[in-house]
């Protein structure tokens, strides 16, 4: 089948073998088929890059539902199954009022591959409403329950892309989150002045998620619309040092502080500054209003999108001698 559908790039390759699996048992055996020894585990498909044919099976993980596991005055634990969109489960936190999650609205991709790598937009990560997570180990079919120390999240990381790497498949995800006195993070980025033209003063969990998704409507191409991936790259942290000799050549390059001795620079900046901001080369290119976006406008292969990935790496390199790394795995 045409694996199209189901990776928001939009990429056009087949899997071979193919299953979609909505319940724990059915997943479970489905992992136990002996003879399809290689497997490849996907949920929502935003954060990959296809670029052949797939000869493994290729498990769609569809498991779907959301409790409520205890709550009281302040705080409420939810549980949500893997297989349940990201958007859609942040909506149905703002429509009960629960809070902590609103900066993350709009991000493409399900639940059960948030951890994997930590989403993180406007001041907020997935780190900060994590509780634990719930996988099943590809190898012995048991069941880990994997606690926030253990998943070891950094920046657009976690135990997931280390050291147990394609070993587990993330069954549930269960966060805590405010019933009241919600903690509000509207000073990253652009969500003050966003929500000043709006004429919100007194933002409430709702007003905010509202004013992340018209940032992102307006930056971000939608998927559905035009394939994309997100970020591209990850912006990459480089020793202060090396800030200050790029300064002298680049005074307006921007920096977040990450320590004491090391700052993360914004890669949309290096490669808006290097050309290739809104470049189209047949049907794939860079996003015209957020450089770190690489799109395929319909019939663009993996390879092509790999490759302009690629030229943008060593460009990069060349012109500020800094290295990016995609935050796409590339399969
Ligand atoms: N910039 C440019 N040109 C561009 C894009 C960015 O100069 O084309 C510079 C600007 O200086 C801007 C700064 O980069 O102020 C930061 O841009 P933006 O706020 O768009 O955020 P980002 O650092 O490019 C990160 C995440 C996004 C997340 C936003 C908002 C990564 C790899 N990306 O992007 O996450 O939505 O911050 O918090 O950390 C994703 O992971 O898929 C993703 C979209």
């Amino acid at each position: 089948i045409s694996l199209k559908p189901f990776n928001t790039f939009g990429i056009d390759v087949s899997a071979k073998h193919f299953v979609s699996v909505s319940n724990i048992d059915g997943l479970k055996a489905v992992l136990a088929l002996k003879e399809y020894p290689d497997k490849l585990i996907l949920g929502g498909g935003s954060n990959m890059l296809l670029t052949k044919d797939q000869d493994k099976l290729v498990i769609h993980i569809n498991l779907k539902g959301i409790t409520i596991v205890s709550q009281d005055e302040d705080f409420v634990i939810v549980k949500a199954n893997a297989g349940e969109n990201w958007h859609e489960f942040v909506l149905w936190c703002m429509a009960h009022d629960f809070g902590g999650i609103e900066n993350l609205s709009l991000i493409p991709g399900n639940v059960g591959t948030a951890p994997i790598q930590n989403i993180g937009a406007y001041g907020v990560e997935l780190k900060d409403i994590f509780v634990s997570c719930d996988s099943l180990s590809l190898d012995s079919l048991e069941t880990c329950t994997f606690s926030k120390t253990d998943c070891q999240f950094g920046y657009r990381d976690s135990i997931f892309k280390q050291h147990g790497k394609n070993k587990y498949v993330v069954t549930s995800v269960t966060f805590r989150l405010t019933k009241r006195n919600h903690l509000l993070h509207v000073n990253y980025g652009t969500i003050s002045s966003e929500l000043e033209s709006l004429n919100i003063t007194n933002p409430t969990i709702q007003d905010i998620s509202k004013a992340v998704i018209s940032i992102r409507e307006s930056k971000l191409p939608n998927p559905k619309v035009i394939g994309n991936s997100g970020s591209f790259f990850k912006n990459p942290i480089i020793p202060k040092n090396q800030y200050k000799t790029l300064l002298l050549n680049f005074p307006d390059v921007p920096s977040y502080p990450v320590s004491e001795d090391s700052v993360k620079v914004p890669a949309g900046w290096l490669i808006e500054k290097a050309g290739f901001k809104g470049k189209r080369f047949g049907d794939y290119g860079v996003h015209k209003n957020q450089a770190l976006v690489l799109v395929n406008y319909g019939q663009a292969t993996g390879s092509d999108i790999l490759k302009l990935a690629k030229l943008i790496q060593i460009t990069i390199l060349r012109i500020f001698n800094i290295s990016i790394e995609a935050e796409v795995n590339i399969l």
